[in-house]
């Protein structure tokens, strides 16, 4: 399906959960967010439901991201009951990486493609400074779990302040050098001063060529990260949802006070 403005809209990213085991400073505020119930998250069936509309309305493109993916349970059924639909092209997920080492394995087998997995530095303290939380071992032992597993090409996503000339964006790049793998560098943005960059090496905060749209955890089809818009399948219908997102996709972003990354998935 176009947009009013005639892009092609194909690619569909999907957050199956908000909530994340690592609490990035420049996602989440430090005394965290308000989780959503349970009973408010989508069923595996409704997110598949969701990505059939979508195919069938021209959609070859599917993501998964989060919060972080790998907490919400099943995970990895959830990617076979993608995966068995045709149409799909491109079956994706962008992890923090920190449990690929246990799922790199099945996520193959189940079919997904491949995976983005962030890392904004080298420094094992600096690592712990961004997440909080996290440990660099784990991350690097997921990422050579995703590279075992096939599920490549792998893309390593950068998070920069100001340019990918910073020397931990360039210690990262050398490290991707390396190890076969592709760098992309995204600017640190801001939902609600819709403060956002072009990312360098992918697609994503370009307007005149932008084709996502988003799906969220609770359900609300949204056009733009940038964008209060959003069509929640529970009231109207995934079809209709899907055709107003689609139809109402602004020609670019501007703010966006309702979502955070963590519920929306970047
Ligand atoms: N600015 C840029 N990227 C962000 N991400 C999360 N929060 C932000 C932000 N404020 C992205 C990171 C991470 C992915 C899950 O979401 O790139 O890799
Ligand atoms: Fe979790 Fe990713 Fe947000 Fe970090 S950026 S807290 S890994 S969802």
């Amino acid at each position: 399906m176009y947009d009013r403005f005639n892009r092609k809209i194909n690619y569909l990213r999907i957050s199956v959960t908000d909530r994340c085991n690592l609490r990035c400073t420049y996602c989440m505020p430090a005394e965290g967010i308000k989780m959503l119930h349970h009973s408010e998250i989508l069923s595996f069936d409704e997110i598949t439901e969701v990505t059939k509309m979508a195919v069938s309305m021209g959609v070859d493109k599917v993501r998964i991201t989060g919060g972080e993916p790998l907490v919400r349970k099943g995970i990895v059924d959830l990617i076979k009951m993608l995966a068995a639909i045709q149409g799909i092209n491109d079956l994706a997920m962008t992890t923090n990486g920190i449990f690929l080492n246990k799922f790199a394995k099945p996520l193959a087998e189940a079919g997904l493609h491949r995976v983005n997995i962030s890392l904004d530095t080298l420094d094992p303290e600096k690592y712990t400074n961004i997440t909080r939380v996290g440990k660099i071992e784990d991350a690097l032992r997921g990422i050579e779990a995703a590279k075992q597993a096939g599920l490549s090409p792998i893309k390593i996503n950068c998070v920069i302040t100001k340019s990918s000339d910073e020397p931990d964006a360039q210690m990262v790049k050398k490290f991707c050098e390396t190890n076969g793998l592709h760098v992309r560098f995204i600017p640190q943005m801001n939902l609600e001063t819709g403060d956002f960059g072009i990312v360098e090496g992918g697609e994503g905060g370009n307007c005149k060529i932008c084709n996502r749209i988003r799906l969220t955890s609770e359900g609300k089809i949204m056009p733009c990260l940038f964008s209060n818009l959003g069509y929640s399948i529970k009231e109207l219908g995934v079809k209709k949802a899907l055709e107003l997102a689609i139809g109402n996709k602004p020609r670019s972003g501007s703010v966006n006070h309702i979502n955070h990354f963590n519920n929306i998935g970047g």
